[in-house]
């Protein structure tokens, strides 16, 4: 039996082996492609290759491509268990040639493989061409001589075909093989034709056209080839079976839910079996797409992730399950299909836990709502409606999905009322748009909630990447929604989905530009407001209109500075709760490309030694190069499980928790936060954290700041560098430069105090240099007065001279007015003991003040001291004192 491990490879290495590249899947989120829900098909990543946007170095190329189709164009999301071929995850096999070979080589590598390669029988083979393409009817009877009743014309409907409502699109020729008459059926284009006998393998389409969004078509650069070969349906072929859950990884799946649900496989009943298969087919969808980064969520990508998975669990559920077993069948899948994507592997344990979260929280209110829904029914037949507003409360309080209670009610031939159903949710959204405008938000608020109402929230795609293409869905300026924004013009674009982060959570938001057809414009912030994000950018180029399809680029620089320092905040935050104490709970934080900031509670200064040994604890996680771990958890439960979280912050009930550095006990990680934001991939990626403040920003509320990676090398290289050049001064080494320091320090002090003795000498000596102004003892009115101007000495030494001037003369009144280095007086009177009965120098120093600009002044009889703004009137001050006697 050829396994379909080896179908896929044998396929792959017989193009490769035939001049074409060997090329990986693309993620099933198209990143080049914003009107696209999920990849559908193997062209998708080629899609700019075909039109000429884009260039490769080969113009061939082979892929086994993951794809999804459970949304948009092509959805099988209904028919999925209730048929042989209908998945909602499969992988499609393909060969593209990019203006290279077209029909005749396309047609005949692919007979060459199905009847060489792989030796299936030509008479049970057939073909399809566009109705009036002769050519490729010829060339089907030419190379593989097939007689022309096996070659079968068809319309646009089965055999033209397109990605999407836009993008490459082009004539197709399909190959089917008749899996015998013990099927019922009839070949393609007959009556029977939807029968299981006459199987569709592979579709070859000759790509000639681009579909414009209007409908109008123009031709490709040059003629090209896409083909698509679903490896289920093949390796049915290969197996000897007619359905794609009978294929070996199928069997085991369905074995394992089997398992799982305590179901036998024996003599089991249609019903039962399509929930097996459902279950089997969603649990591949669901696990890749999570392991792409995409979660649960009431909106876009992950509200469509999110109906496969209860539609899931409701069949668990039919099949007996009381208790969440999806996630259990996980590693099976891992096993069966890990090695041809590796993503699996790596996403296994974020795989599991997602898909066990959202198994509890759904099992919760599953049960209730089923018994809703039977009490609703109960009455109804085949043929009747279930109301509206039912299945709106099914949805909005028991968390089913519309096509959940489709699905519910399918086997029973009853209906929903659509209608009905869209009244509800239109009430419920008017509601909530009554109460937005009574909680008074104003001005350029407002504008952002008509913009939420309008378009929905934006698909933020900038976990997984930072290039992505989004289409233009709302644009304001001034505070309006308007049209267009032109060349020159500041305002904001909003697009379906971006990779740029809007500034929330304490981290900037990303910068960076959009690109389009003759458009451009810088993106210079990103904001959110009420889940919209909202490009604040300057057009450089053209005219950026609605439904304009953009291509946005972050600045990647940028981005990586941001997850660094983001990253580098979690463990400092866990670093000063082991070096200060469980009381370090974070205030705030602010996460930008150059630094970061954490506040946090604490009632004093963190010492030297203490930052020490915390930016010592964080640099050692980084070290450890672990990688940094995001799941998506309950509220409660992350909590529980010691994660972080902001005290008072509102969260939803679903959280992203982020865990890095190896776990000490049986936690998550080293360090657990909830966070919304990017983060790096290993620790390592931090490279260094260096703290440089630490400072008070409130009462209780201490704040570090730190820089990363080059940021923190510059600043340690800078700091050598200065202790070098600084040891060059000293003419020392650097070790010794602090004990030079300290040694000048002390020199310095000693020459210091020397300076201002001798300054002090030199006043009182009155000797040239001094800047003193001579005086003679005068005597007024019988008494000896002294006055002095003295300049360069310091104004507390002002009243020593005084006394010593006292002691000198035995008996009279002494003025000292200093002249300071600022320019301001300072004045001391004394009067020695014999005469404070007829002076008070209280009194006397007022005239001083007055007289060098000042007031006021005071002190005891004998001695009194003050000061004015006019040092250079010393003169002026010894004269009013004279005056006085
Ligand atoms: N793109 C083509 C298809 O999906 C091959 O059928």
């Amino acid at each position: 039996m050829t396994s379909v491990n080896d179908l896929r490879s044998s396929f792959v290495d017989y193009f490769a082996r035939n001049g074409h590249e060997a090329v990986a899947s693309s993620p099933l989120v198209p990143r080049n492609d914003p009107t696209l829900m999920f990849v559908n098909s193997g062209m998708v990543q080629f899609k700019n290759v075909f039109t000429g946007v884009e260039k490769r170095d080969y113009s061939r190329a082979t892929t086994a491509q993951k794809s999804v189709r459970a949304g948009g164009k092509h959805n099988d999301l209904d028919n999925v268990g209730f048929t042989a071929r209908h998945h909602t995850f499969f992988e499609m096999l393909g060969n593209f040639s990019f203006g290279d070979y077209f029909k005749d080589q396309a047609i005949e590598y692919a007979w060459n493989l199905l009847t060489k390669e792989w030796g299936l029988p030509k008479e049970k083979l057939s073909a399809t061409v566009y109705q009036d393409d002769d050519e490729a009817f010829e060339l089907w009877k030419k190379i593989a001589g097939l007689p022309e009743d096996k070659i079968v014309r068809l319309g646009a409907k089965s055999n033209f075909w397109q990605m999407g409502d836009t993008g490459p699109c082009g004539p197709c020729s399909e190959i089917f093989y008749d899996h015998g008459d013990k099927y019922w059926g009839g070949p393609p284009g007959s009556p029977e034709e939807d029968g299981d006998r006459f199987v569709e393998i592979w579709n070859l389409v000759f790509m000639q056209f681009e579909q414009a969004p209007d409908g109008s078509r123009t031709k490709l650069p040059r003629p090209s080839v896409d083909t698509g070969m679903g490896l289920e349906r093949v390796a049915a072929v290969m197996q000897g079976t007619n359905n794609n859950y009978e294929i070996d990884l199928f069997k085991t799946l369905i074995d394992s839910v089997a398992h799982q649900t305590g179901t036998s496989l024996k003599g089991i009943e249609e019903g039962p079996l399509a929930s097996l298969r459902i279950i089997a087919d969603h649990l591949r969808s669901m696990s890749f797409l999570i392991a792409e980064g995409v979660l649960p969520s009431n909106e876009g990508r992950g509200y469509v992730l999110r109906r496969i998975m209860r539609r899931a669990m409701r069949h668990a559920t039919l099949l007996g399950a009381q208790e969440p077993m999806i996630h259990r069948i996980v590693p099976t899948l891992v096993r069966e299909m890990g090695q041809a994507y590796p993503e699996l592997v790596r996403g296994e344990t974020m795989v599991e836990e997602t898909i066990h979260l959202e198994e509890r929280r759904f099992l919760k209110t599953l049960s209730r709502g089923l018994q809703l829904l039977d009490d609703a029914t109960v009455d109804l037949k085949q043929g009747d409606m279930l109301e509206g507003v039912t299945a709106f409360k099914l949805y909005d309080t028991y968390g089913f999905p519309l096509d959940l209670t489709q699905d519910a009610l399918r086997n029973r031939g009853i209906n929903v009322d659509l209608s009905g159903f869209q009244d509800a949710m239109a009430r419920q959204k008017a509601e909530a748009r009554k109460s937005w405008a009574g909680s008074g938000e104003a001005g350029e608020d407002k504008v952002w909630f008509a913009v939420a109402d309008q378009v929905g929230p934006t698909e933020f795609l900038g976990y997984e990447t930072e290039v992505a293409e989004g289409v233009v869905t709302a644009l304001v300026r001034g505070g309006q929604m308007v049209e267009t924004l032109a060349v020159g013009e500041e305002g904001f674009i909003i697009l379906n989905q971006t990779p740029f982060y809007g500034e929330s959570g304490g981290q900037v938001g990303d910068t960076g530009v959009v690109k389009g057809e003759g458009v451009a414009a810088d993106v210079t912030e990103t904001q959110k407001h009420h889940g919209v994000f909202a490009h604040k950018v300057r057009v450089t180029q053209g005219a950026i209109k609605l439904a304009l399809p953009l291509t946005l680029t972050v600045d990647h620089g940028r981005r990586s500075s941001i997850r660094a320092n983001h990253s580098a905040t979690h463990l400092l935050h866990e670093a000063l709760r082991i070096v200060l104490g469980d009381h370090v709970a974070q205030k705030g934080s602010m996460v930008s490309a150059d630094r970061l900031r954490f506040d946090f509670v604490h009632t004093k200064p963190v010492t030297d030694q203490e930052l020490a040994e915390v930016e010592d604890i964080a640099n050692t996680i980084i070290l450890q190069n672990t990688p940094v771990e995001t799941r998506l958890m309950g509220v409660e439960e992350a909590k529980e499980s010691g994660a972080r979280a902001l005290f008072g912050e509102k969260y939803g009930d679903e959280v992203r928790v982020v865990a890095m550095g190896e776990p000490t006990g049986n936690g998550l990680g080293w360090s657990v936060e909830l966070c919304g934001g990017t983060h790096v991939r290993r620790t390592g990626d931090i490279g260094l954290v260096s703290v440089v403040a630490e400072s008070a920003v409130a009462a209780g509320v201490r704040r570090i700041e730190a820089l990363t990676g080059k940021a923190a090398r510059h600043r340690g290289n800078s700091n050598v560098q200065i202790v070098e050049s600084a040891a060059g001064l000293l003419r020392s080494g650097s070790h010794e430069v602090l004990d030079r320091i300290a040694a000048l320090q002390d020199n310095v002090k000693k020459i210091e105090r020397e300076l201002s003795d001798a300054r002090k000498k030199l006043a009182l000596g009155g000797g040239a240099g001094s800047g003193a102004t001579a005086a003679a003892d005068e005597t007024v009115n019988g008494v000896t007065y002294v006055g002095r101007a003295v300049e360069g000495i310091a104004a507390k030494d002002v009243k020593g001279l005084v006394d010593a001037e006292k002691k000198r003369i035995g008996s009279g009144v002494v003025t000292v007015v200093l002249k300071g280095d600022d320019g301001k007086g300072t004045v001391a009177i004394g009067v020695t003991d014999d005469l404070t009965a007829k002076y008070a120098a209280g009194t006397l120093i007022k005239l001083a003040t007055a007289a060098l600009g000042g007031q006021g002044g005071g002190g005891r009889p004998d001695m009194a001291q003050g000061g004015g703004p006019d040092g250079s009137r010393g003169a002026e001050a010894i004269a009013a004192v004279r005056g006085a006697l």
